[in-house]
């Protein structure tokens, strides 16, 4: 982390003011006078300003119930930002893995880890995010198929990473995806004829949304730790299910 982010997450200092301590020569890192605020800390470094030891608040890990016509940026627009519904201190703080569209609701995971972000939005990390998708046109079972092989949206130059669709009834699907294009769901379903009417993600990972819409509350251990192990629950529960059982929309027990 970089030594005036540090600065910031063990003290009340604001950016500008962690720089400009560590500017003037206040800061040390390891017992030595540093000047860049661009410097890195890591684990087991001693920091001190003005003398003083200074230590860092532990990270948070949040989850959120989105609700419709709200914003995930913290810019006044047409409607309501998430962060109004955080009644906690420095919130600004937080980021989103993984914004939604305003229209869309449903699991938002927030914190102030960038690491731990970065497992969940980075495609290549493979973190599966599970969308309940209800649709204008009633769904073709070619969908499936489409959407497994990868859909070339309009404007990109590759293909979506293969996809797992699954048909609950005619209008209403679940979709599994590791990526997050934007506006993907909605450019999926219209690249192969249809239209979403609503969206709603709910999970990401192994993580299931269970608080009502626009509450939140602090991860558990095990649920910030699951996103480090490569193997997720909703890997084995969606993606070990064959095609037919997919179609039918037929779910497992272990599935509720
Ligand atoms: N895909 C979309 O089209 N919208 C969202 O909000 C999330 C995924």
């Amino acid at each position: 982390m970089r030594l005036d982010k540090f600065i910031c997450k063990s003290s009340n200092l604001t950016r500008l003011d962690a720089s400009e301590q560590i500017i003037g020569g206040r800061v040390c890192l390891n017992g030595i006078v540093t000047t860049s605020t661009s410097a890195q800390v890591h684990q087991n470094n001693t920091v001190t300003l003005n003398g003083q030891k200074l230590i860092a608040r532990a990270f948070r890990y949040l989850l959120m119930h989105k609700p419709a016509r709200t914003i995930c940026s913290n810019v006044d627009e047409h409607y309501p930002s998430i962060f109004n519904f955080l009644d906690i201190e420095r919130a600004s703080e937080l980021h989103i893995a993984g914004r939604l569209d305003a229209d869309t609701t449903g699991l938002l995971l927030l914190t102030d880890d960038g690491h731990w972000s970065y497992n969940i939005t980075v495609p290549a990390k493979g973190c599966k995010k599970v969308y309940r998708v209800f649709l204008n046109r009633a769904l073709d079972d070619s969908a499936i198929l489409k959407f497994a092989e990868g859909i070339q949206l309009q404007g990109e130059a590759r293909p979506t990473l293969p996809s797992r669709l699954e048909i609950v009834n005619k209008k209403e699907a679940l979709l599994t995806i590791t990526e997050g294009r934007f506006h993907q769901v909605k450019r999926m379903f219209a690249a192969v004829g249809n239209r979403v009417a609503s969206l709603h993600r709910e999970q990401i990972g192994a993580i299931n949304l269970d608080v009502d819409e626009g509450h939140w509350r602090h991860l558990t251990e095990n649920e910030v730790s699951s996103f480090s192990q490569p193997s997720e629950i909703v890997s084995r529960r969606i993606l070990n299910q064959p095609l037919s059982r997919l179609v039918t929309g037929e779910r497992r027990p272990t599935d509720d």
